[in-house]
């Protein structure tokens, strides 16, 4: 895998043709594929579930399906996408009342684990399971939508988790989400996070491969 990994989500993707868009993506560099589910309950707005993902397995998606629960309550639902293909789950500290529990439901079911964070949600839940985390994810917009401005605030809470992954000595991906752009990319880099989701960014550019390849030479320097 890259260092740096460039997640699109298929949020902004073409729905009527998502399994040609999501190739289309692949094709132009990307490393991970951003799944975002939504119940517009725990968020207000509705996306789509398993059967989506499953159906991005069956039409020939063999990358990495990042799946981004923004549901409450999320332990149900956890073992559908497993079964549906995906390779990493995150869901919202908020949307369990046992945090522990839910990072094993999904390590039982063979996907990588993490948390998500809201921008205005505290780190302290990463207390005690900094041995049991493969990612963190921290929003750098309120969730539900696509499109929005990034929040400034985010970087200095990226420079905390990058300095509590360092001192943990374990491999965790620092996953950030919401408003990241060719123009912002550089400068989350430097906060910490080696995971890049990027929705509008990508999708709605006319040439996927120029965004990503924009976004690397910004990793890059
Ligand atoms: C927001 C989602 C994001 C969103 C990112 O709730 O979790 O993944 O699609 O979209 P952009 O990159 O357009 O902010
Ligand atoms: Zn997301």
């Amino acid at each position: 895998m890259n260092d740096f990994l460039i997640a699109p989500s298929i949020l902004s993707a073409d729905f009527a043709r998502l399994g040609e868009d999501v190739a289309n993506v692949l094709a132009a560099g990307a490393d991970v594929i951003h799944f975002d589910v939504m119940d517009n309950h725990f968020v207000p707005n509705l996306s789509f579930g398993a059967p989506i993902c499953k159906a991005l397995r069956d039409y020939g998606i063999t990358a990495p399906i990042d799946v981004h629960l923004m549901v409450k309550p999320v332990d149900r639902i956890i073992p559908d996408f497993a079964n549906a293909g995906a390779s990493m789950i995150t869901f919202h500290v908020e949307a369990t009342d046992h945090i522990d529990r839910t990072l094993q439901l999904i390590k039982e079911h063979g996907c990588k684990a993490g948390v998500v964070f809201n921008p205005a949600t505290p780190l302290h839940h990463l207390d005690y399971i900094m041995d049991k985390v493969d990612m963190i994810l921290i929003m750098s917009v309120n969730p539900g939508f696509g499109g929005q401005s990034f929040i400034p605030s985010t970087l200095d809470k990226l420079r905390q988790v990058r300095q509590r992954i360092d001192a943990s000595g374990r491999d965790i991906r620092l996953e950030v989400d919401g408003g990241v752009n060719v123009d912002n990319i550089a400068e989350i880099a430097a906060a910490g996070a080696d995971m890049f989701v990027a929705g509008s960014a990508i999708f709605n550019e006319p040439d996927y491969k120029v965004a990503i390849d924009k976004m690397r030479v910004q990793l890059a320097e």
